[in-house]
């Protein structure tokens, strides 16, 4: 039997909404001058954002102990629910030492602004070698996810937090879509089963490919650009974005795809994300979600298809969402189209494919990425791009 979308239940039970009411908004800005104040990153300023808008329902606040505990080690919160990533505000101990437990605190942004407000339940402190093994598989400072926590202040304060409002995405206001708003466009489409699609690059022809696939099975696309904090040398969310526009444009059914921006942070914690992304799109309402090659992996830390293996260490429907999975996708010579090792028997040097560095590098020198890895509106879009951002 399909379940219908508005039928899946957010993870946990409900969707979490800790957007201030009125009322709510009114009470911290009275007391806003008077708290403790913590400025936060990036990352945290969207974490903050994903829990208020119930993205990463059940959780309504950054992680306690136990459950972070449990989660680094089990992959589950303390009351056995599946979580694969730790959600926590670390801070330096001067500043944890500065606030008691019990107290509110005020949290800014990047920027200076008044974001929200956190119920300081406990601080504790952290083991960063422990976390890293679990959660990245290695504690090496190379990779991206690892360093972010290596630089992160040793104490975690956790708790209830609110968002004091929800503004309008300052550069993708149109496309901010959230989970709430998402399950109830799923329903007014009449989609049964949606896939959801995380990525981080630009789009090119084996995403298109896979994306395909998976549409031909469900009633509908739902196409998920990450555009929190990512590693710098990663193609710039506004880029991105305007190749997926370009796509949707002339190579996509209008009325199958939907596009909304996922606000969140990369961890590029390869298997360990692959989950938490899944769990994330079951609360926008997705019922089935993409997981191709080495997703949200970095360099060669995690085996290909280890983000596919690890949905095995779940029941059958403890997830609540159901994994897509996808060989690695080539263009192919022989066939004279995209294909992966399941449907084409071409040989090795028939199949066109590059990595994200290889495509970077070319670009750099001026090269455009060929037809068989990129759409030439894509490709011509990077291109311009990449001159712009060489002559800044
Ligand atoms: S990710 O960090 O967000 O995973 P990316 O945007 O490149 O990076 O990938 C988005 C999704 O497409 C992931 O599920 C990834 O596994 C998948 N994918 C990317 N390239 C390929 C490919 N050549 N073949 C199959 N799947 C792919």
């Amino acid at each position: 039997m399909t379940q219908h979308p508005n039928n899946i239940p957010a993870h946990g039970g409900h969707l979490i909404n800790r957007i201030a009411t009125p009322a709510e908004r009114q009470e911290f800005m009275e007391k806003a001058e008077s708290l403790p104040r913590i400025q936060l990153d990036k990352r945290a300023l969207s974490d903050l954002e994903m829990i208020a808008i119930g993205g990463f329902s059940p959780l309504n606040g950054f992680m306690e102990a136990d459950d972070y505990e449990s989660v680094v080690i089990d992959m589950r919160l303390k009351n056995g629910l599946p979580w694969s990533i730790p959600v926590t505000l670390s801070v330096s101990e001067e500043l944890a030492d500065s606030i008691k437990e019990g107290s509110w605190v005020r949290l800014d942004s990047p920027s200076g602004e008044f974001a929200g407000v956190l119920e300081l339940t406990q601080k504790f402190r952290y083991n960063k070698a422990h976390e890293a093994t679990n959660v990245y598989r290695t504690d090496e400072l190379k990779h991206p996810g690892v360093k972010v926590l290596y630089d992160a202040g040793p104490v975690n304060l956790a708790g209830p937090v609110w968002l004091l409002e929800r503004h309008p995405h300052p550069l993708f206001p149109k496309y901010q879509i959230d989970p709430a708003e998402s399950r109830k466009l799923f329903l007014e489409k009449g989609w049964n089963t949606v896939v959801g699609f995380q990525t981080r690059n630009p789009i090119h022809r084996a995403h298109e490919y896979i994306q395909k696939c998976a549409l031909e099975t469900v009633d509908g696309l739902f196409l998920h650009p990450l555009v929190g904090a990512t590693k710098s040398d990663d193609i710039p969310a506004d880029v991105r974005m305007r190749c997926y526009e370009i796509m949707l444009e002339k190579y996509f059914p209008q009325d199958r795809v939907m596009m909304a921006i996922n606000p969140s942070a990369m961890r590029y914690a390869g298997p360990r994300e692959a989950i938490f992304h899944a769990l994330v799109r079951k609360n926008y309402g997705c019922t089935h979600f993409i997981v191709g090659r080495d997703h949200a992996g970095v360099g060669d830390y995690y085996g290909t298809y280890d983000a596919q293996y690890i949905f095995d260490e779940f029941e059958p429907g403890e997830l609540g969402i159901i994994p897509m999975k996808f060989e690695h996708a080539f263009y192919c010579t022989r066939t004279k189209g995209m294909a992966t090792s399941k449907t084409s028997p071409s040989t090795k040097e028939e199949r066109i494919h590059l990595s994200g560095t290889k495509v970077r590098e070319m670009l750099r020198r001026g090269e455009l990425p060929p037809p068989e890895f990129s759409r030439p509106e894509v490709a011509a879009e990077l291109a311009n791009a990449m001159k712009a951002s060489q002559t800044n």
